[in-house]
């Protein structure tokens, strides 16, 4: 899959590509990233890419001419034809089905990063087919909002994780969060780990990390549920959780309730 990045900081989007997954899926020829940075369209002989904002205001906004010289670039050097992404506080939030989405379908992406106060209406108008946010916070680039979308990208495309199971079982792919993990040592600051884990028996174990990836997910996002609410052995387990009658992920509990 072919991800285009247009941004004034290339080499902070190249630091990602050089760790982890990425890096993996880049030298697995899955994934190839390449910046564009628009100072490259610049007509200045600064290279300057921002001038003021009509009608008055603080900061800088992004020109058209350099911003859409890049976008072009990356657009024609595509193979196939890219959606153009904006990252933007006023998108939509971004979330495991988009990204989902976009690495199924392998279509190539030009990532859109905006700097400053952002960018002059026309080049969103004229060039970007979606905006998409990270959430409800103010970066003030659009590069880090970028790398998670490579990153979680690159993650789902085929032979890149290890395991595919991993990906499978993640937060969020069945409406559900994560069950607790433990590992070596099995006695740490004098803490255990739950006994059915050591049990050797598959169904119990697969039982049981069903059951408190529920119970997170019924604590802290019961919104989880509004596609595939608690089935009757989930409300079972509920219930018998809320009348105190469970091995309840109590450490996870502590940090967050
Ligand atoms: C300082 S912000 C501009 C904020 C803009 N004036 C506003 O209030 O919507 C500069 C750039 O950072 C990026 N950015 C900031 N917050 C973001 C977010 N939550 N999601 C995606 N990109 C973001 C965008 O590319 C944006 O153009």
């Amino acid at each position: 899959m072919q991800i285009s990045v247009v941004t004034l900081f290339p080499e902070l989007v190249d630091a990602g590509n050089r760790c982890g997954m990425v890096r993996s899926a880049i030298e697995k020829a899955s994934l190839a990233v390449r910046g564009y940075n628009p100072r490259d369209w610049s007509a200045d002989r600064n290279r300057r890419v921002d001038d003021r904002p009509f009608g008055g205001g603080p900061g800088m906004l992004l020109q058209p001419g350099p911003i859409c010289g890049a976008i072009d670039a990356a657009v024609s050097e595509s193979e196939g034809e890219p959606r153009v992404v904006a990252l933007s506080p006023q998108g939509r939030r971004l979330d495991r089905h988009v990204i989902a989405d976009w690495a199924e379908r392998r279509q190539p992406l030009v990532l859109v990063c905006g700097r400053y106060e952002g960018f002059d209406q026309r080049i969103l108008d004229s060039r970007v087919d979606e905006e998409y946010s990270l959430g409800d916070l103010v970066l003030s680039g659009g590069e880090l909002a970028a790398m998670v979308v490579i990153d979680a990208i690159a993650r789902r495309l085929p032979g890149v994780v290890g395991d595919a199971q991993s990906v499978v079982e993640d937060s969020f792919e069945a409406d559900r969060l994560d069950h607790p993990h433990y590992t070596r040592p099995p006695e740490w600051e004098g803490r255990g780990i739950p006994g059915v884990l050591t049990s050797g028996d598959h169904r119990r174990i697969a039982a049981w990390r069903a059951e408190q990836a529920m119970l997170t997910t019924a604590r802290r996002r019961p919104d989880l549920f509004t596609k595939h609410g608690p089935t009757a052995d989930e409300r079972a387990a509920l219930e018998r959780h809320w009348l105190g009658d469970t091995d309840a992920p109590r450490a996870r509990d502590r940090t967050r309730d």
